[in-house]
């Protein structure tokens, strides 16, 4: 009988996934970890030297496979799981007119799909067993309009109403909900949706990922409904887009991530 506490973390093998990761190893959980591409075993491998075990599993989170079949590895252990974060998405810069259909709905397949399909296994599991704690990766983009990112952010809108939903009808049943909003940050996330070439290629526009893997890691733990994560700045553009008009911040957003 392991006595020990698990997670579960989508798109855990770099970035916040990795970093929220670190976060749940330093606190004695074990972690079942997915990704797409052969380094979640490498990754996997860097956090048990933390001292926890690790469940690596490689798998395509825009494919319905995909997901049932990381969540059937992790069943398939036989423990509870206590905590799920639900992490892994995508974005994809550029125009719309000019982006590939099916770049786009992967997207969603990823960011809206993926994470609903994920939430319904993970919930399921955690109210049988009368606990657990679920932390959705959603972003500062869900509460805003974000030209050349224009599937984006409205991925990210569904995942933090989808949470805060999500929330009021777990609570009764023990299990917590928390949604998790970053501002941007410095991981791969920018470079893999091909906006090198924007205000977000630009390293120094960006929060550390340290940081706020963290926030949204306390957030979780002290059960709050959502977290904007991030400096100073990011958390004062969370409270001003709560009465700046659509329009202008979806102005400011098309500056910041058109191509030049
Ligand atoms: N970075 C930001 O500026 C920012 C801001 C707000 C919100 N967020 C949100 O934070 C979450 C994590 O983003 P991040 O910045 O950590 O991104 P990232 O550095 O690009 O990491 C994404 C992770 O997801 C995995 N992944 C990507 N596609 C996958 C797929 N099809 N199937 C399975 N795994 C896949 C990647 O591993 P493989 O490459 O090995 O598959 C990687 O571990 C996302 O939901 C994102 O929307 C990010």
């Amino acid at each position: 009988m392991i006595n020990k506490k698990l997670v579960l973390i989508t798109g855990s093998s770099s970035g916040l996934g990795f970093e929220l990761a670190k976060l749940f190893a330093e606190d004695n959980y074990d972690i079942a970890m997915s990704g797409s591409s052969e380094r979640i075993y490498h990754s996997a491998k860097e956090i048990e030297k933390l001292g926890v075990k690790t469940y690596p599993y490689k798998a395509d989170a825009s494919t319905y496979e995909g997901v049932e079949n990381f969540w059937k590895f992790v069943e398939s252990k036989g423990r509870k799981v206590d905590a799920a974060v639900l992490n892994v998405g995508i974005s994809l810069g550029g125009a719309f007119l000019e982006n590939k259909l099916e770049d786009e709905l992967r997207l969603i397949d990823i960011n809206i799909s993926g994470t609903v399909h994920m939430a319904k296994r993970v919930a399921k599991h955690m109210v049988e067993n009368k606990s657990g704690d679920i932390l959705i990766v959603s972003s500062l983009s869900a509460t805003l309009p974000t030209p050349y990112e224009t599937v984006y952010g409205p991925s990210k809108a569904f995942g933090f109403m989808f949470s805060e939903a999500l929330r009021v009808e777990l609570k009764e049943k023990n299990v917590n909900v928390t949604a998790m909003l970053p501002g941007a940050t410095n991981t791969d996330f920018h470079h893999n949706a091909g906006m090198d070439n924007t205000f977000f290629g630009d390293e120094k526009n960006k929060n550390d990922k340290v940081q706020v893997a963290k926030q949204g890691y306390d957030a979780l733990k002290n059960k709050l409904d959502y977290v904007v994560c991030g400096d100073e700045e990011t958390k004062k553009e969370a409270i001003q887009n709560r009465t700046t008009p659509e329009e202008v911040k979806a102005m400011r957003h098309a500056q910041k991530a058109k191509p030049e």
